[in-house]
């Protein structure tokens, strides 16, 4: 087994200016464009704690809750929150200032898996495991099993009766 590593190791912050060409007919930020870089910043993420090439696997519920401006700076934060086998989950937070670094609101937040692929056959190959440390950090790394079987019953790759940590989680309300 590949040796554990921190959350901060892999920590990875994206900048943006938001340009004409980003942004739709009102001026507002094109919400595919913030996903292409939500992409990237997890990406980069993601490889660094796999030290591979990585691909996205899925991208879980994005939602926009506020219009981003044209002349905003956008930071995109990105950890990985666990790592499975083959497999990290990646959270991402935007966050939206003005030209000035005032008046921040966080935009919006996504999950995402990337795997990791060798390089040679280009197939998944096994990952470092993960070290949560901070109580932040301990609270995403538990919660990651069972987003991880949400996501894996949505794309057919579960069966929902074999859900062991959903069903848990579920039992607890009861
Ligand atoms: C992701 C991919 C490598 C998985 O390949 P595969 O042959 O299904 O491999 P496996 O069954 O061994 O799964 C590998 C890992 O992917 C995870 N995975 C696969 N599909 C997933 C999904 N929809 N959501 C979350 N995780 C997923 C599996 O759970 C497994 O993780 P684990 O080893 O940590 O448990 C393959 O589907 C692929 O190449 N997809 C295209 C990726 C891509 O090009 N992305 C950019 C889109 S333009």
């Amino acid at each position: 087994m590949k040796r554990a590593k921190k959350v901060e190791g892999s920590k990875t912050t994206m900048t943006e200016l938001i340009m004409p060409n980003d942004t739709n007919p009102l001026g507002n930020l094109m919400g595919g464009n913030l996903m292409h870089w939500m992409d990237i910043a997890g990406g980069i993420c993601a490889g660094k704690h796999c030290e591979a090439h990585v691909v996205t696997a899925s991208v879980d519920h994005v939602s926009f809750q506020h219009p981003v401006k044209l002349g905003s700076v956008i930071s995109i934060n990105a950890v990985v929150t666990r790592a499975f086998n083959t497999s990290v989950e990646v959270y991402l937070e935007v966050y939206v200032s003005d030209f000035a670094g005032l008046n921040t609101v966080k935009s919006n937040h996504a999950y995402m898996t990337f795997v990791a692929l060798d390089d040679e056959n280009r197939r998944p190959i096994e990952v470092p495991q993960l070290n949560p440390i901070t109580p932040g950090e301990i609270i995403l790394f538990e919660s990651a099993k069972r987003r991880r079987e949400v996501r894996l019953i949505l794309s057919g790759r579960l069966k929902p009766e074999d859900a062991t940590d959903l069903k848990s989680f579920f039992q607890d309300f009861k």
